[in-house]
């Protein structure tokens, strides 16, 4: 048994057998062209009828798009062929013919190609863009394993918030209030304490019903936590994360961005990556005409006029420590800042990571507990971590859609996920 991409590299008259689904279908009287697609390409399929058996050729015409097929066949090399290789049909046989349209079609809206995802999935394009998410997390395991960090896996269902209420998914666990989990840091700073070193890969969830190109309400979330890292270490890590998914994932996606017809930028990670604070970028607001007071939150439209000043993914450090949760450990050096910082991706793509130090000290952490106006009781645990041989340390989260949409160049965040949940879209 052999795949589409296998009969590219084969030598003419070879013969092979395949197995894939009707993709496109023109027809010449008793010459049939079936572009057959199966998990790795897509190749052009000639059933002549005076080649093949009379049921083949019946067969064959019969199939309509998307039912599932076995061919065998000779390889023939003609430059009339997409990519310049046919399969010449000797036996045709339908596995499952197709009951119905199929829905997806050239030209058809976003949304009927959104609420039919599951066939839409199919799509050649679409392929290629989660062949490459695979790779992605893939780079994301080789980096963090060569780097003696240990993944462990965390709960999705939690009981308080880590990254404000204003987000969280409430959820009726057997009449108790809890939620989805905006984030699994708290559980990794508890597995440092005999790990050291951890990351996870998993889904997170925000109720955050801003319609933009670059929110999901369930994303996937890479996160590492480090015992003993400092600022520096932490912006270092980020940085060659960062640097060493891109050039991976283009090494291994070179198929795949012949299909999308895309060229990841590996040029915008070369280098150090620049640093601003928080109050430089205001400085770049305000040239730009935001009347950019301290403390204003950096959203969408900041981050573009920001990110639009450097050709290299920015980290914007030290925020406010009222822009940020209450665990960011605040800057010895100025209390009113924390050591935070996010890392904006070029061409307006904004936000990818987001980072700290966090605080340490048990009677520091509890007093902002209680500043922000939450119950320290709700954080038991969390306390408890500073209270029996507490370390300096620190993490960040890094958003896999977004990392996507970014190297990809796609024009929403959706695309780089298999099922996408959105405020408006929660099926398929
Ligand atoms: O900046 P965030 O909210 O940070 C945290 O959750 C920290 N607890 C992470 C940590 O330090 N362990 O989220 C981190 C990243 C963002 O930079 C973004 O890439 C992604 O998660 N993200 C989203 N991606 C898609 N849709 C959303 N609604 C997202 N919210 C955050
Ligand atoms: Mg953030």
């Amino acid at each position: 048994m052999r795949n589409v991409s296998e009969v590219f590299d084969a030598g003419e008259g070879v013969e092979v057998e395949l197995r894939g689904w009707v993709w496109r279908k023109r027809s010449h009287g008793r010459l049939l062209f079936i572009d057959l697609r199966d998990s790795t390409g897509v190749i052009q399929v000639a059933v002549n009828a005076g080649r093949v058996g009379p049921e083949s050729f019946e067969e064959a015409s019969k199939a309509s798009r998307e039912s599932s097929v076995l061919v065998r066949g000779i390889i023939a090399h003609d430059p009339r062929a997409p990519g310049g290789v046919e399969v010449r049909c000797t036996y045709f046989k339908t596995i499952g013919q197709s009951l119905d349209d199929f829905p997806i079609r050239k030209g058809v809206t976003s949304r009927v190609l959104y609420d039919n995802r599951h066939l839409y999935l199919r799509s050649p394009r679409v392929t290629a863009v989660m062949r490459i998410r695979s790779n992605l997390i893939w780079a994301v395991h080789e980096f963090f394993r060569s780097r003696g960090f240990v993944e462990i896996d965390c709960p999705t269902l939690v009981t308080a918030a880590v990254e404000g209420g204003a987000t969280l998914f409430e959820v009726n666990y057997f009449g108790k209030k809890v939620y989805l989990t905006q984030s699994v840091q708290f559980y990794q700073e508890a597995a440092i304490y005999s790990l050291e070193r951890v990351y996870s890969i998993q889904p997170s969830f925000r109720a955050e019903k801003s319609r933009t190109t670059r929110h999901l309400t369930e994303f996937w979330h890479v996160e590492a936590e480090m015992a003993y890292a400092g600022f520096e270490d932490l912006l270092k890590t980020i940085e060659e994360l960062v640097r060493y998914i891109v050039i991976r994932v283009d090494e291994l996606s070179k198929k795949e961005l012949r299909t999308l017809g895309r060229r990841i930028r590996t040029e915008e990670v070369e280098g150090p990556f620049p640093r601003i604070t928080y109050a430089e970028a205001l400085d770049i607001l305000r040239r730009h005409g935001v009347d950019a007071e301290w403390g204003i939150d950096i959203g969408a439209d900041e981050e573009k006029i920001i990110s639009g000043e450097f050709e290299k993914p920015v980290f914007l450090t030290h925020f406010p420590k009222k822009l940020k949760a209450f665990y960011h450990k605040p800057d010895p050096s100025n209390r009113e800042v924390t050591l935070s910082a996010d890392l904006l991706a070029p061409r307006g793509n904004g936000e990818i990571v987001g980072s700290g130090v966090r605080i340490d000290d048990y009677e520091e952490l509890r007093s902002r507990i209680l500043e922000e106006g939450l119950r320290p009781e709700d954080y038991y645990w969390y306390l408890d971590l500073r209270k029996y041989g507490s370390v300096p340390h620190a993490g960040f989260g890094m958003g896999v859609e977004r990392v996507l949409k970014w190297i990809l160049d796609l024009p929403h965040v959706r695309m780089a996920a298999p099922f996408p949940r959105t405020p408006t879209r929660i099926q398929p």
